[in-house]
């Protein structure tokens, strides 16, 4: 536990150990944290919990700033286990506290945990008197959840933003400004792509209608990672960004490969598209060697991903067909594709990944370059002149 300020306090858990996340969909190579909030005004209102695993020991520690049943009210802005798993254990020590979400989360809290407890619905614009200060509830649906919420404490100017502007990021400084940039960045930007890329649009409305309140921000506090403290609206503006259909200079290429075939083609092009452009990235991955979750960050950055993979049984690698599977359901907008791959005799897969990369909504720009087996001299020739054509594809794309 540790105050914000005056009447804010961080009751949380930093769950240094945590490697995967979301079953095993997405890695936390830097851990993460589930931030609950405990706010001590005239009333005194809890925002979150944890996640189910630490559900004890977070009773404990809450037990320690307050007394429970001192908790007027519990504010659910989202009912995933994460956030709301500590609230079996909670309620049975307090079962006439208030839950305070959305229609939308009174309807899955009763799914997740099948209990009777009262709950009150909120919408937009509504308010809860604290006594000195007031909380004012934001939808924020879909954004990732149906029953997303945000939660504004007027005075304070605090956003407690839930999921959204998070990060799994664990900290002994729950602050922006104490830990290092460049990690936190990584952490926000991978999140941002692994988790709200489909809801980009989403992203856009509900930050232009947060801003059109006018409300003076002192501190986000999101429900993972640390506190935006300094410069809070920075992570919405980096948000504003990402959301736009965000690209870096930079090309991926990714693969997977039997017998290094399709790794020397994948190899060649990126020598063909350096050889006309020295200025874009290009960065190279094989797949099956490489964590999912950060290739979907390069892609994110990129204007344009190459990918490849040999044929087998008539189909493509199965690396390369997971991340595929996660491109189509990201939805990545305004990006350019091009494929290649190596074959011994039925040669499907280039064919296959374009088919695929289109239905995903990336623009395929050529037919791609298969290869009979090995490449040799003259082979590889060919995957260099793919690279300088891909190369002149970028640079006219190029504002
Ligand atoms: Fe951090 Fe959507 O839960």
């Amino acid at each position: 536990m540790f105050q914000i300020n005056d009447k804010v306090a961080w009751i949380g858990k930093i769950d240094w150990e945590l490697r995967r996340f979301h079953g095993d969909e997405y890695s936390t190579h830097r851990g993460s944290s589930y931030n609950s909030y405990l706010i001590q005004d005239q009333k005194t209102v809890l925002i979150d919990t944890v996640w189910t695993p630490f559900a004890k020991e977070y009773i404990t520690n809450l037990k320690k700033t307050t007394d429970l049943k001192r908790i007027d009210y519990i504010i659910v802005n989202h009912s995933e286990v994460d956030h709301s798993g500590a609230l079996p254990e909670l309620m049975r020590l307090i079962p006439e506290t208030p839950i305070i979400c959305t229609e939308n989360g009174a309807k899955l809290l009763k799914a997740h945990y099948h209990e009777d407890w009262k709950m009150i619905a909120v919408k937009t614009g509504d308010t809860l008197d604290l006594g000195e200060n007031k909380l004012y509830f934001v939808e924020a649906r879909m954004l990732h959840w149906p029953d997303s919420m945000m939660t504004y404490l007027t005075g304070e100017g605090i956003l407690f933003s839930n999921d959204a502007f998070g990060q799994h990021f664990a900290s002994e400084h729950m602050y922006n400004d104490k830990v290092d940039p460049s990690e936190l960045y990584q952490e926000a930007l991978k999140y941002y792509a692994n988790i709200l890329t489909p809801f980009s649009a989403l992203v856009t409305k509900k930050i232009e209608e947060l801003l059109s309140l006018k409300i003076p921000v002192s501190m986000i506090c999101p429900s993972h990672g640390v506190i935006w403290r300094e410069d809070p609206l920075q992570i919405v503006n980096q948000y504003i960004k990402w959301a736009k259909g965000y690209k870096e200079n930079q090309v991926t290429i990714l693969y997977d490969t039997m017998w290094n075939a399709t790794r020397t083609m994948a190899e060649s092009i990126a020598a063909g598209i350096k050889e006309k452009d020295n200025n874009v990235t290009i960065k190279i991955f094989n797949c099956s060697h490489t964590d999912k979750n950060d290739i979907i960050t390069e892609i994110f950055k990129s204007r344009m991903v190459v990918m490849g993979s040999s044929t087998i049984n008539r189909g493509i690698l199965s690396a390369l067909a997971a991340i595929l599977e996660m491109t189509k359901g990201l939805g990545f907008k305004k990006k350019k594709a091009a494929v290649f791959g190596s074959y011994g005799w039925s040669g499907e897969s280039t064919k296959i990944i374009a088919e695929t990369l289109s239905a995903s909504g990336f623009e395929v720009v050529n037919e791609g370059l298969k290869l009979l087996w090995t490449p040799d001299e003259e082979g590889i020739g060919k995957c260099k002149t793919f690279g300088n054509e891909l190369a002149d594809t970028i640079n006219a794309q190029l504002p």
